[in-house]
């Protein structure tokens, strides 16, 4: 592909809407409605990610007990250049890109290789994607930059495809899922790439129980707060009355699952009204609410599920905390 020399002002990044305001809000209404009243109450977790929680979260990837972020920041500047070679890809597409404040490791090896033409950031909120994009789009001028507003357990089969795609999904997110949720958007994933496309998926690796939990109960209770901030989520999008105050953060370790489950346990007897849904809850001191899992894999589970979804595995990449896995689509 011939470099074009880039324009001395480029126009702005684009964005492409997948998820309307309204889907992600009728989104909410559902998950929430379901969660809330459900014998056993969840939220999902992709709901902490409002403008406090993303910076909560980036405050927890500074933590001494949180190893994961820069275990895979390590991971991806010792190896990027492999990766890079072993996909060929012409562009990277990430999900779940945040702050993309990772992806310059993966588009320096992928330029360097000489055949990155476009970066295409994936994430459901518009305000990650500008400021990370117009930072991206001026340090890398010969690199087209689209970034989609999208839910990547919805959309998969219409992210755009310029060129022979890497998808990139980082940070251990695929943990975030379920067994049957994993195992449909692997499926889903691969079944909308071509053959010769890959994906590389970041994921934490099982280790010792009190390292895990030490990671999702910090000593200076940022991991709490972040917990917690999802009611404040709730009060403002559905003019909820909940008092993260009335809640302990509860962090444990399923062993037999291999996954962290964060709650959000109340500490008294009290009642929780939620307007936008109709709703009256009555929670009993004690109760727990499940708020997160976070799944831990070993090599050949996670490749196997690799292989059941249609992908080849292609590279493993590891500290022995956490994992780079690289899959080609045959
Ligand atoms: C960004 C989803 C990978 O599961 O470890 C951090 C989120 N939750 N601390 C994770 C999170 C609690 C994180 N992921």
């Amino acid at each position: 592909m011939p470099a074009t020399p880039s324009a001395p002002t480029r126009e702005l990044p684009e964005l492409l809407v997948l998820l309307e305001p309204d889907a992600l809000r009728e989104g909410l209404l559902h998950d929430a409605r379901v969660g809330l009243t459900a014998a056993s109450r969840t939220l999902p977790p992709k709901y902490f990610y409002d403008d406090a929680g993303s910076e909560l979260f980036e405050d927890i990837t500074r933590l001494p007990e949180y190893y994961q972020t820069r275990a895979e920041r390590a991971l991806l500047a010792a190896h990027a250049d492999d990766i890079a070679a072993a996909s060929g890809a012409e562009a990277l597409v990430e999900l779940g890109s945040g702050s993309s404040e990772k992806t310059g490791l993966l588009l320096g090896a992928l330029a360097a290789a000489g055949t990155l033409a476009d970066y295409v950031a994936v994430d459901v909120s518009p305000g990650a994607l500008h400021g990370a994009l117009e930072l991206l789009a001026r340090e890398r001028p010969a690199v087209r930059v689209t970034g989609v507003v999208a839910d990547f357990e919805r959309h998969l089969r219409q992210l755009p495809a310029p060129g022979r795609r890497l998808v990139a999904f980082l940070g251990g997110t695929l943990g975030n899922l379920d067994p049957a949720q994993r195992a449909r958007f692997l499926t889903d994933l691969a079944g909308g790439l071509t053959s010769g496309e890959s994906v590389l998926l970041g994921v934490d690796l099982v280790k010792d129980p009190a390292r895990l939990v030490a990671a999702y109960d910090d000593a200076a209770g940022v991991t709490a707060a972040f917990n917690r901030n999802v009611l404040r989520v709730l009060d403002r999008q559905l003019g909820a009355d909940f008092d993260p105050d009335d809640f302990d953060h509860v962090a444990v370790w399923d062993a037999e699952a291999e996954w962290i489950e964060m709650r959000l346990r109340a500490r008294r007897d009290l009642r929780v009204r939620v307007p936008d849904l109709d709703l009256d809850l009555a929670f009993a001191e004690g109760e727990e609410m499940r708020t997160e899992i976070s799944a831990k894999f070993r090599r050949e589970g996670i490749c196997a599920e690799l292989v059941a979804a249609g992908l080849e595995p292609a590279g493993w990449w590891t500290d022995g905390d956490f994992a780079l896995v690289l899959a080609l689509r045959p």
